[in-house]
């Protein structure tokens, strides 16, 4: 594959991979998700999450597409032709993933159009069930399509579509420059007034107060290896698509350490800003902060324009620098999510740039639609925790499993990596990847399954069968997906590995 595309700078890079783990993740689901798993005693199991999984797979991904200068599907064929699947079936979670994110991102676009006077009203919930979603009475119910919905969600797609046209360098790398230092300007404006609202310091008491007892309990580690694996983007196919546009000499470790850390303290950031502003709310209404706190939908888009309503002054310019950050990191990562299909595509099929957009980012914008109808939201619930759980966090568990324990290519990625960073990893990272993260993701899975299996997902919200075609369904259509691609044969010559990037010179990989 001549002429592959390469990122301008090191900086360039960085900023893209920033900017694609840096998204809703970080400013909707890593506070209460932070707070509801024993707040300040959750940084435990982040932490050790961080460094013993997030990071390290961070390092074996960057290695990936470095060595192998392919999407995430020809990364592992060209690691071993039996693996192909592993990178289709990451793939396939991506494109899942795409339909919906977009869909989030168009109601960020909406709100903060809804931020300037307010237009939400007093009564939040009943704006955003009612009024903005139009929602169906049963999960199941499709209705009709909700205007307010769609619109920006034609737009999402126009600047992801539009940007990944233009290609790594001149699209992804430029429209990456100009959303990440906005998003963090407008962040920190927000997060700086938050911490200086009456009650803040309330908030934060609350969101780092530690409950030791919580992380005894196995549901807390599991959901800070979900919260790492999301908000990282690792084990769905993006991290390696986009170092396969790396040069030659790029310094993997410390690039995965900066992306790692940087997303962390915007996470961290977003935590201090929230919370904060909860606790101001809480001030405001006489209640304890324990009573306002939400999650995901309900914080950004209930919570947060309420709390929008009793600011100080300026509420328009905060409600917009709000949403406005969410759109801004939403499409950062939405462009990265649908560049893994892309690549996956162009490659595979052997189409231009262009012709893969259309394909594969029309196809996820067409199915996007669904969650754009009145029933949308049910969907999106069901489909987003099936694909987090038996998706990425099924996905990480296989592709550690077999690249330390079968292909054992644990040792040449890391003198691959070691060889032109500065930083160079030891035995930690391949007792990491070999043995503490195939541990605790295959107690995760087996805990996942057995819960899932006893009861369903969402307190008796759906039925059983809405939970099988919306949830489970669409997580095992990916896994199958990955084997029904990876069964399409290459071009002769596809499988080498770039001579001038690996030490196997050029010969087949095996
Ligand atoms: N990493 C992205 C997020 O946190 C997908 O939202």
């Amino acid at each position: 594959m001549e002429g592959r595309e390469q990122w301008g700078t090191r900086a360039g890079f960085i900023l893209a991979a920033v900017g694609s783990a840096v998204g809703l993740g970080n400013i909707w689901r890593f506070p209460y998700v932070a707070y509801d798993n024993g707040g300040g005693a959750f940084f435990i199991p982040y932490l050790f999450a961080l460094l013993t999984a997030g990071i390290p797979l961070l390092i074996m991904e960057f290695t990936m597409g470095h060595k192998y200068r392919g999407s995430a599907p020809l990364s592992y064929a060209r690691m071993n032709k039996k693996s192909e699947w592993i990178g289709w079936w990451q793939v396939a979670i991506a494109f899942v993933i795409s339909t919906y994110y977009a869909v989030i991102i168009a109601w960020a676009m909406a709100y903060t159009y809804f931020a300037v006077g307010q237009k939400w009203g007093t009564e939040t919930k009943a704006f955003l069930f009612g009024d903005y979603l139009n929602l169906a009475d049963a999960p199941g119910q499709i209705g009709s399509l909700v205007p307010s919905v769609f619109i920006p969600l034609v737009l999402v797609w126009v600047v992801t579509l539009g940007v990944l046209f233009k290609g790594v360098k001149k699209g992804i790398e430029v429209a990456n420059r100009i959303f990440i230092p906005t998003l963090v300007v407008m962040f920190l404006i927000i997060v700086v007034r938050a911490l200086t609202l009456e009650g803040a310091a309330l908030g934060l008491e609350t969101f780092f107060k530690p409950n030791w007892s919580e992380i005894m309990s196995p549901g807390v580690w599991v959901a800070a290896y979900g919260q790492i694996f999301f908000s990282l983007s690792i084990a769905f196919a993006i991290m390696i698509t986009y170092s396969s546009y790396l040069p030659k000499k790029a310094d993997i470790n410390n690039n995965a350490f900066i992306a790692g850390f940087s997303n962390s303290s915007v996470e961290l950031l977003a935590g201090f800003g929230i919370f904060a502003a909860l606790g101001f709310m809480a001030t405001q209404s006489g209640v304890g902060v324990e009573e306002v706190a939400a999650g995901g939908i309900g914080l950004a888009f209930v919570v947060f324009p309420q709390i929008l309503n009793t600011f100080p002054g300026f509420n328009g310019l905060f409600g917009v620098l709000f949403f406005g950050s969410l759109v801004f990191a939403g499409l950062s990562s939405l462009i990265s999510i649908v560049e893994t299909f892309v690549a996956g595509v162009q490659e595979k099929f052997k189409v231009s740039r262009r012709k893969a957009v259309v394909i594969g980012g029309g196809l996820s914008a067409l199915i996007s639609i669904l969650f754009a109808t009145q029933g949308g939201l049910y969907f999106l619930d069901v489909a987003d925790y099936f694909i987090n759980t038996f998706g990425i966090a099924l996905a990480g568990l296989v592709s550690v499993i077999t690249i330390s324990w079968f292909v054992k290519k644990l040792k040449p990625f890391q003198e691959h990596a070691n060889a032109t960073s500065d930083l160079r990893t030891g035995l930690w990272w391949r007792v990491c990847l070999g043995v503490v993260t195939p541990i605790v993701l295959g107690y995760m899975f087996v805990m996942n399954l057995i819960q899932n299996i006893k009861v369903n997902y969402g307190d008796g919200d759906f039925s059983t069968s809405f939970i099988l075609y919306s949830g489970w369904a669409v997580a095992i259509a990916a896994l199958v997906l990955g084997f029904v691609f990876a069964s399409l044969k290459w071009g002769e010559k596809d499988l080498e590995v770039p001579a001038a990037y690996s030490e196997d010179k050029g010969v087949k990989a095996k």
